[in-house]
């Protein structure tokens, strides 16, 4: 299979919620992927399985078509590190850390040197419009600057894939386009799928695809091909 990262008959239980009731997915290197859906539908959750944060209760994920469930905690740490990207609706930056401390940090401790991580950060700072501002902490930062902070930090380490959930979600409606635009652009850039979590359908609109999730399962697109409103 050529996917970067596909998913079958993912299954995941919280006692009697059926959080995922069996979902299949592929993704292609470069792919944008927006998924949709009601609170509680299960897109965090899906989020959270496909990236190896949760372990399913039963269907497997692949990565390159190696199964990520035959890893260990220690294995699926790793590819956390190495193979994901993430970026969080408030950035969930380290608030003691610089904006180039914070876009360092996943190379940082995937053991790169601490030259070559921050090198690599400052210069996705300035790509994505922050030059001059490497030094400032996150609570000197706006909040769409923040968050194009985690952008960089969530690229820097050249990742297959970039999981954001609800990243927008903080951010004005203009801000929050223009951290699409930027995080679609750096995706671009290093061909990293992009799989986006977010309840604005102009949001939504910009992915190459849209999944609805609807009680943990991928609901079908009407006759017309479009995922329902
Ligand atoms: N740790 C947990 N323990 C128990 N139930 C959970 C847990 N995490 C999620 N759930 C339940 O699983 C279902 C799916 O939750 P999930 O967080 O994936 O929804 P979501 O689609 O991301 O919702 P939202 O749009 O509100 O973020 C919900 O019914 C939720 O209450
Ligand atoms: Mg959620």
């Amino acid at each position: 299979m050529n996917s970067v990262l596909a998913a079958r008959g993912l299954v995941k239980t919280y006692g009697d919620v059926h959080a995922l009731a069996g979902v299949d997915i592929d993704i292609d290197p470069g792919d944008v992927l927006a998924v949709v859906g009601p609170s509680g539908s299960g897109k965090t959750t899906l989020l959270h399985v496909l990236s190896g944060i949760l372990r399913a209760d039963g269907g497997e994920v692949f990565l390159d078509g190696r199964a990520i469930g035959e890893l260990n905690e220690t294995g699926r740490s790793e590819l956390r590190r190495t193979a994901f990207g993430f970026v969080f609706q408030s950035g969930m930056l380290v608030a003691e850390l610089t904006a180039e401390e914070n876009a360092a940090l996943p190379m940082l401790l995937a053991g790169r040197s601490r030259e070559e991580s921050l090198g690599a950060a400052r210069s996705w700072l300035t790509r994505l419009g922050l030059r001059g501002l490497e030094g400032r902490r996150p609570g000197e930062l706006s909040g769409g600057q923040a968050q194009r902070v985690a952008i960089a930090r969530a690229l820097a380490h050249r990742p297959r894939v970039v999981f954001a959930d609800e990243p927008t979600g903080a951010l004005d409606t203009r801000t929050g386009q223009e951290m699409m635009t930027s995080l679609l652009q750096a995706a671009e850039e290093t061909n990293a799928a992009v799989v986006i979590v977010t309840h604005d359908q102009a949001i939504a609109g910009r992915a190459h695809r849209v999944v609805d999730i609807r009680d943990g399962r991928i609901a079908a697109p009407d006759h017309s091909g479009q995922v329902p409103a």
